[in-house]
C-alpha cells in the first residue's frame, strides 16, 4: 500500500551527479517532491531546463516530466534551505581516489557539516542517508559527529542517520534506480533506518525487492565487497582468456558461456576484454584495498584483482605490435573511447593507457565513440585525431583496435574493414565479432583466443 500523497516526505538531494541526480529523478517521478542540490551552479541550470550534465539513457524524459509537473526543482547550494523544507536528505556527493587510493573524504565532512547547521534550526525530525560509496566507518566516525557538533544535537533522538548505498549501472542507471535488486538499509538506530525503510517501501510499492536492515559499517562494506567481487569476477575471466592465448584451439568465450551455465558461477560479468574501467570498480577496489592495510591486513586478492587489471588494456598494444613490428609511424584507429557502451564518461576508460603507450611508441591515432568525443577531446587534445563516422576512423588505417562494445559497432563486416584500411587488421579487444567469419577474410586478432589448430 503507498503512502498518501499529502502523508509522503519531502525528499532532497546533495549532490546531482549519477547516483544524485538518478535519485532525484527516481523519486520525483514517483510523485515525490524533491529538492536537487549541487554547489555546481551550471549543473543546476541545465537540470532545471530539463538537461541531464551527462549521457543516460531515459534519464532526460523523466527529468523534463518531473520538472512539468513540478516535482523536481534544482537548487544552487542552500544546504540550510533544502534540508529545512524536506524531511529526507540523500547525500550523494563525489568521493574522489586520493593518490594512495584511499578516499578524499571532504566533500562528505562538508555536506555533513552544513546538514548539521541546517538541523540547528529545525524542530521537526530529519534523516540524513548517505548514498556515496563510503569505506567502512565513515558514517559513524564522520558523518555523525559533524551533524551532532553543527547541530548541538543528539544522533539517535533528536535526528536520524542511515546509510544506504546504490547500486546502479551508468547506462541503465535511471532503470536501476526504480527496479533494484536489492536495498540496503544500515541505520544508526531503530527509528532511522525504519523512517527510510517506510519511505523504499512506499518508492517500490508493488514490487518491494529484499530489504536488508543492518548497521551503518556493515552497509559500507556491502558495497565495497559488492563491486570487489564483480571486478575479482572480471579480472579472473581476464586471467583465464590469458591463458586462453596460449593454448592453440582455446576460447575463453565458449569457457565463459560454459562456466556461467553452472549457478553457483552465474553467467554474468565473465566477458573477457580489456579490462574494467569507469568511476567505480577501479577507485573502490583500490578503496578498499587502502582501508584493508589501514586496518592492518593486507587482502592480496583485491591487489591480484588490480594487477591483472592494471596489465590488460597493454595487451592491445602488444596485439599491435605483433602484427605490424614498429609501431613508429602506423596508423591506428580505435573504435570505442567510453569506459563502456551507453555512457559517454571516460573516467578509468581502458583506451586511455593505450592510446597513452601507442602515442609513446610513435603510432599516430583516430578515434571514434558515439557520445563520448568530446570527453576524449578533453582528456588528448590535439595528441590524436578525431574522427565523425567510424568509416572515416577506419580511413588508410594500419591496424584497428576495438575498444568498447556499442551495438553500432557490433554490426560491422569484415567488408567495411578491408574496404576502409589499408591494411585490415583488427583487435576485437571485446570479443564482440566471431572469429570464424573474420578470421576467414581478414587479420583478425580477439583477445582470449587462441591460435587456430
Ligand atoms: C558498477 C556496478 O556494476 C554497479 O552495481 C555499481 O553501483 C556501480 O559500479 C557503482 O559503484 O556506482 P558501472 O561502473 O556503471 O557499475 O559499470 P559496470 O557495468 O559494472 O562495468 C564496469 C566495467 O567493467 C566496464 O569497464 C565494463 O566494460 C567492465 N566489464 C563488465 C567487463 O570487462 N566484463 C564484464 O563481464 C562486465
Amino acid at each position: 500500500m503507498s503512502l498518501a500523497l499529502e502523508k509522503r516526505p519531502k525528499i532532497s538531494v546533495i549532490g546531482t551527479g549519477y547516483v544524485g541526480l538518478c535519485t532525484a529523478v527516481g523519486f520525483a517521478s514517483k510523485g515525490y517532491s524533491v529538492l536537487a542540490c549541487d554547489v555546481d551552479e551550471a549543473k543546476i541550470e541545465k537540470i532545471n531546463r530539463g538537461l541531464p550534465p551527462f549521457h543516460e539513457p531515459g534519464l532526460q524524459e523523466k527529468l523534463s516530466e518531473s520538472l512539468a509537473k513540478g516535482n523536481l526543482s534544482g537548487v544552487v547550494g542552500q544546504i540550510d534551505r533544502v534540508v529545512g523544507e524536506t524531511d529526507l536528505t540523500f547525500v550523494a556527493v563525489g568521493t574522489p581516489s586520493r593518490p594512495d587510493g584511499s578516499i578524499d573524504l571532504q566533500y562528505i565532512e562538508s555536506a555533513a557539516s552544513n546538514i548539521g547547521r541546517a538541523l540547528k534550526q529545525k524542530d521537526t525530525y530529519h534523516v540524513t542517508i548517505i548514498k556515496s560509496t563510503v569505506v567502512p566507518g565513515t558514517t559513524q566516525d564522520i558523518v555523525k559527529p559533524a551533524l551532532e557538533r553543527e547541530s548541538k544535537k543528539r544522533c539517535g533522538v533528536d535526528f536520524g542517520l542511515c546509510m544506504s548505498p546504490e547500486f546502479l549501472r551508468q547506462g541503465s542507471a535511471f532503470q536501476d534506480t526504480v527496479n533494484a535488486d536489492r536495498v540496503v538499509v544500515g541505520s544508526f538506530d531503530k527509528q532511522s533506518g525504519d523512517k527510510l525503510e517506510e519511505l523504499y517501501r512506499d518508492f517500490y510499492s508493488g514490487h518491494v525487492p529484499p530489504i536488508i536492515r543492518t548497521t551503518l559499517s556493515t552497509a559500507e562494506l556491502i558495497k565495497y565487497a559488492s563491486n570487489a567481487m564483480l571486478a575479482t569476477k572480471i579480472s579472473f575471466i581476464n586471467t583465464i582468456a590469458n591463458i586462453c592465448e596460449k593454448i592453440p584451439g582455446a576460447d575463453v568465450k565458449v569457457v565463459a558461456a560454459a562456466m556461467g551455465l553452472d549457478r553457483r558461477i552465474g553467467s554474468l560479468f565473465l566477458d573477457a576484454g580489456l579490462g574494467y574501467g569507469g568511476s567505480c570498480f577501479p577507485k573502490d577496489v583500490k578503496a578498499l584495498i587502502a582501508c584493508s592495510k589501514a586496518l592492518g591486513y593486507t587482502p592480496e586478492l583485491l591487489d591480484a584483482t588490480e594487477n591483472v587489471n592494471r596489465k590488460q588494456p597493454l595487451k592491445a598494444v602488444e596485439f599491435c605490435k605483433q602484427q605490424l613490428g614498429t609501431l613508429e609511424g602506423k596508423k591506428i584507429a580505435i573504435l570505442g573511447l567510453a569506459f563502456k557502451p551507453d555512457t559517454d564518461d571516460m573516467r578509468e576508460a581502458r583506451v586511455i593507457p593505450i592510446i597513452n603507450q601507442l602515442l609513446k611508441e610513435g603510432a599516430t591515432i583516430t578515434a571514434y565513440d558515439p557520445v563520448a568525443m568530446h570527453m576524449a577531446q578533453i582528456i588528448f587534445k590535439n595528441k590524436i585525431q578525431y574522427a565523425a563516422s567510424t568509416m572515416q576512423c577506419l580511413q588508410k588505417a594500419d591496424c584497428c583496435i576495438l575498444a568498447t562494445e556499442w551495438p553500432e559497432f557490433q554490426k560491422l563486416t569484415p567488408q567495411d574493414f578491408i574496404k576502409n584500411m589499408k591494411q585490415p587488421i583488427l583487435i576485437d579487444g571485446r570479443r564482440i565479432y566471431d572469429p570464424q567469419v573474420f578470421g576467414k577474410k581478414m587479420k583478425f586478432v580477439a583477445l582470449g583466443l587462441g591460435q587456430p589448430i
